[in-house]
């Protein structure tokens, strides 16, 4: 069942015969701000993002060094006409500038180029639009950019026409007063943002009646393109979609399976990608979608170990991490993933050090390399969340009875005076759970309650 499409709003280029012909550049100002990433890979991770959009044909990019950008047209005036003659040249369309334009610099630069031009953050939502697929995915994209676009609102005087639909940021809003674009802007805030409500709360009863049969649930995070929609489709076989493209993971996508390696039944959970320099507008946006994270009893990281920034990836994925408020105690495996893409130097390395780790492992979501011993440390951690307990269930009580099978928890059972006697192996929600549903019947003391079989191996850092 493909989940994505169709998209809530016609793709933007679809009607267009042929592609639109962008320009990268990477803006180096030297100035530490990519986390000190090499220009030459931040270039690239902007390529990857700027074909992520459909419609659009990268046909250059380059590495732009700038010492001290100018406020008005962000280049040096050389360097604003060497730009001009390569546009004019390669017949570019589009310019994709790898971090913040001013609105002043971006208008200024079209009209000295006679092109449009996308800044990073634009360009991000310009992509997350149109991947989004749930209806709160949508609003919240909306929002996004319907705030981007009112601290940007001079971008309505531009002289260049509405090409294309989508957000506005590559055609542009066309000739309106500021004042009537601010006040449309603010109505249109207000509504989407009660609709939003709606959804959320839709969303949340949706959550309460799975937190009735609450499986464990494992959720997936990572850098964008990391592989784990991947991997999810190997588990799951579902047909989330996979494709080389940045962000083909926008809403996060669950499935219950029972993992291989013995585990009991688990909700699996993808979630959108990380990226660094998330634009501040969408990571308030997109807390919610990553919201199922919270919920994990395990994480499981998935890393693109062939990429030459995955320790700074890894950081990257660390801080989000902290920074939604993930437990301590929830712990954190690690998917060192595409070690098919490796060569033998970096896969022995790589290798030696999954060895030495317990939450590391080595493998490839594509080949199915090195996923055993990754399922069954996780159906191992997922077991060892399961405590042991002894219920009595009434002949009368039959729907209690039918909970507990439901909910895959039951080890064993025998009657005796009118009654069931259950042994359970359950997680703590599911316990209470239980409780909630028929507090007649839970194990009321500690007594009655066995002692969790299995203790709890060392301590799990996010980041080894
Ligand atoms: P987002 O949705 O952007 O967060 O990406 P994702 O982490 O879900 O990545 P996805 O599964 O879409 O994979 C991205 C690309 O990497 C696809 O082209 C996959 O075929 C490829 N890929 C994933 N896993 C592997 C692997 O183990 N080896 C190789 N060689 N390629 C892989």
């Amino acid at each position: 069942m493909a989940r994505r499409r169709p998209l809530a709003k016609p793709e933007p280029h679809s009607t267009e015969a042929r592609p639109t012909r962008a320009l990268v550049l990477h803006p180096d100002t030297r100035a530490g701000d990519r986390s000190g990433r090499e220009p030459a890979d931040a270039l690239a991770e902007a390529v990857s993002l700027a074909a992520a959009l459909p419609g659009l044909k990268v046909v250059g990019s380059d590495v732009v060094r700038l010492p001290r950008p100018h406020p008005g047209m962000l280049f040096g005036s050389g360097k604003v006409e060497e730009l001009r003659a390569r546009i004019e040249a390669d017949e570019i369309e589009l310019i994709l500038i790898d971090g913040p334009v001013t609105p002043v610099q971006q208008r200024n630069l079209e009209r000295a180029w006679k092109v449009k031009l996308l800044d990073r953050t634009s360009l991000i939502l310009e992509i997350f639009a149109d991947r989004a697929a749930t209806r709160e995915g949508v609003l919240q994209v909306e929002l996004a950019a319907l705030s981007y676009q009112r601290t940007r609102l001079v971008r309505a005087w531009t002289h260049l026409e509405r090409q294309r639909g989508g957000l506005g940021f590559v055609g542009g809003p066309g000739e309106t007063q500021i004042e009537a674009d601010r006040r449309a802007i603010d109505e249109q805030i207000v509504r989407i943002r009660k609709q939003l409500e709606k959804v959320t709360k839709t969303r949340e009863l949706h959550r309460a009646a799975r937190a009735k049969v609450p499986y464990p649930i494992v959720a997936f995070v990572g850098y964008t393109n990391a592989g784990k929609s991947t991997l999810f489709n190997r588990l799951t076989g579902a047909e989330v979609m996979a494709k080389d493209m940045l962000f083909a993971t926008l809403d996060p996508t669950m499935r219950a399976v029972r993992l291989p390696g013995g585990g009991p039944e688990t909700i699996l959970s993808d979630t959108v990608g990380f990226i660094s320099d998330l634009p501040t507008q969408l990571v308030a946006a997109f807390r919610a979608t990553l919201e199922e994270v919270l919920a994990a009893n395990l994480i499981l990281h998935v890393r693109d170990i062939s990429h030459p920034e995955t320790e700074a990836q890894a950081g990257d994925v660390a801080a989000i991490l902290e920074d939604l408020g993930v437990r301590d105690e929830v712990p954190v495996l690690e998917l060192w993933n595409k070690a098919d893409t490796l060569d033998a130097e970096a896969r022995e390395t790589a290798t030696n050090r999954a060895a030495r780790s317990e939450t590391i492992f080595l493998g490839s979501a594509l080949t199915g390399e090195g996923l055993d011993p990754l399922m069954a440390a996780i159906a191992e951690h997922l077991s060892g969340l399961r405590r042991p307990a002894i219920l009595t269930v009434p002949y009368s009580e039959g729907a209690a009875r039918a909970w507990l099978h439901d909910a895959d928890v039951i080890d064993s059972e025998a009657q005796q005076d009118e009654a069931w006697h259950v042994t359970v192996s359950w997680t703590d929600d599911q316990a209470a759970a239980f409780a909630r549903e028929f507090p007649a019947l839970a194990p009321k003391t500690e007594a009655q309650t066995v002692e969790t079989a299995a203790p709890r191996s060392e301590p799990w850092s996010p980041l080894d």
